[in-house]
């Protein structure tokens, strides 16, 4: 048995860097690792990251440099760098910081076993192919079957093909893949088996999956429905999704299936044709909007949540205002937006880039009716009842907090409730960023 060393590890990024990050956790613990959350305390400390935006990828390299002090005490420190910026610059990193020992890719994290013994021996360890294997068979059931929490993270599908000409994603994760259903349903019922009681299905396309299956080719929507069958498991979410991949029967699918939350992540970008098609979005305005009005049809009480990008290269006061009139259109319980930033290698990067202070004012202007919106649809939560699937202690003491079915947070004093129980709460009142409710 090798002695125990351990492992600190950082995310950045979206909810699919979460779910590798406990993957590598658990393929390292192979190798004597167990997790600590002090990186003074560590062995080895991973970060995790995200290159999506400028901003995401320049706060790697000032983490990194925290590390200086430390390293130079403990010689035996191994500091790596996986993710998005791992994948988008490689060996780059080993030049620009010298503390890094090992560089991993997202599609190379079953082979963190053995680049971590060849950092131990002092060399530098570098992986950022796109190797055939399986990732995901290699990595499954290396680690401990430990009891989770009521809620977990299933990837599904990876990579994208859809190169919208701001985003780095098709390049850092490659191109679409998605697991077959035997192994998605396996993993799901090991969880369920450990405690979980809602599971939210994850890629970077995921309503683009269509993994292999009996019978040919499954889609999101036949996958879903199969995990809707699972004895107890109550939720399923799904995220992130492309409105064109959005069949009917995953619209369906929100009106069938009991355990898919009426909440849905349906990321439009912008509101300007013109610019959606600068986008290389392959949708319009209009299309979205006839899309959101099939979906409350199937689902009248669905919340959607939405990502923008305000200041993308040539827009125009004009096209802004197009963004703001799907807003309107819409009403959004939930969302995301960002100004653009620029990405070197995107098609987008070489365009007229909008003056940085017209992207601060967009911003601020489309922030404030999407704040608007958000608190109008959570205030109208009070007086109405929702299921609340608690999952930890909250700051006051006998206090308790989990999701509605509308993934608001919801805090409740009772003393009977534990982390895991699914109850029926009133809501009370609604505050800046959870409601409070009292058992139903
Ligand atoms: N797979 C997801 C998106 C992942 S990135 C999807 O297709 O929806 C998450 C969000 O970051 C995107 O939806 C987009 O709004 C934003 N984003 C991506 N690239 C960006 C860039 N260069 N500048 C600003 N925001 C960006
Ligand atoms: Fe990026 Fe577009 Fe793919 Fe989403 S669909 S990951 S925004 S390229
Ligand atoms: Fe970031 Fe990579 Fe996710 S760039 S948003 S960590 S896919």
């Amino acid at each position: 048995m090798t002695a125990q060393k351990k492992l600190f590890v950082k995310t950045y990024g979206c909810q699919m860097n979460v779910y590798d990050s406990e993957r590598m956790t658990e393929a390292l613990a192979g190798q004597g690792y167990v997790a600590t959350d002090r990186p003074d305390d560590a062995d080895m400390i991973l970060l995790n990251t995200c290159h999506i935006r400028e901003k995401a990828a320049e706060k790697v390299y000032s983490e990194l440099g925290r590390y200086k002090d430390l390293k130079a005490e403990k010689p035996d420190l191994r500091i790596g760098v996986a993710g998005c910026v791992a994948q988008a610059e490689g060996e780059e990193i080993l030049r620009r910081q010298p503390l890094v020992d090992l560089v991993v890719g997202p599609q190379s994290y079953h082979r963190l076993p053995e680049l971590e013994a060849k950092a131990r021996t002092g060399a530098k360890a570098l992986d950022t192919d796109f190797p055939a294997e399986d990732k995901f068979a290699a990595l499954k059931g290396r680690g401990p079957k430990a009891k989770r929490g009521p809620t977990a993270f299933l990837t599904v599908q990876e990579g994208c093909d859809k190169f919208c000409a701001f985003c780095v994603v098709p390049y850092t994760r490659g191109a679409e893949v998605s697991r077959p259903v035997a192994q998605v349903l396996d993993e799901a019922r090991d969880l369920v088996d450990r405690g979980v009681r809602e599971i939210t299905l994850l890629g970077q396309n995921v309503n683009a999956y269509h993994g292999a299956g009996e019978g040919g080719d499954w889609s999101l929507a036949r996958l879903v429905r199969a995990l809707d069958r699972i004895e107890g498991l109550e939720r399923i979410r799904y995220t992130t999704s492309h409105p064109n991949d959005m069949d009917d029967d995953l619209i369906a699918a929100h009106g069938d299936c009991a355990s898919l939350m009426p909440y849905l992540h349906l990321p439009v970008q912008a509101g300007s044709d013109r610019i959606l098609k600068r986008m290389n979005r392959k949708h319009t305005a209009e299309a979205y909007l006839r899309l959101i009005e099939r979906l409350r049809a199937a689902r009248p009480d669905l919340h959607l949540s939405g990502d923008f990008i305000v200041g993308f290269p040539e827009e125009t006061e004009e096209d802004f205002q197009a963004t703001m009139a799907l807003v309107e259109a819409v009403g959004y319980g939930s969302a995301f937006s960002f100004k653009y930033s620029t990405r070197p290698g995107t098609p987008a990067a070489e365009r007229d880039q909008v003056p940085e202070a017209e992207k601060d004012d967009r911003l601020q202007r489309l922030q404030a009716l999407l704040t608007r919106q958000q608190r109008a649809l959570q205030d109208a939560m009070v007086g109405r009842e929702v299921d609340v699937l608690f999952e930890k202690p909250g700051r006051l003491p006998g206090q308790m907090v989990g999701k509605s079915e509308y993934l608001h947070a919801v805090h409740v004093e009772a003393d009977d409730i534990s982390a895991g129980d699914l109850r029926r709460v009133r809501i009370v009142e609604s505050g800046p960023n959870s409601l409070r409710g009292v058992p139903a």
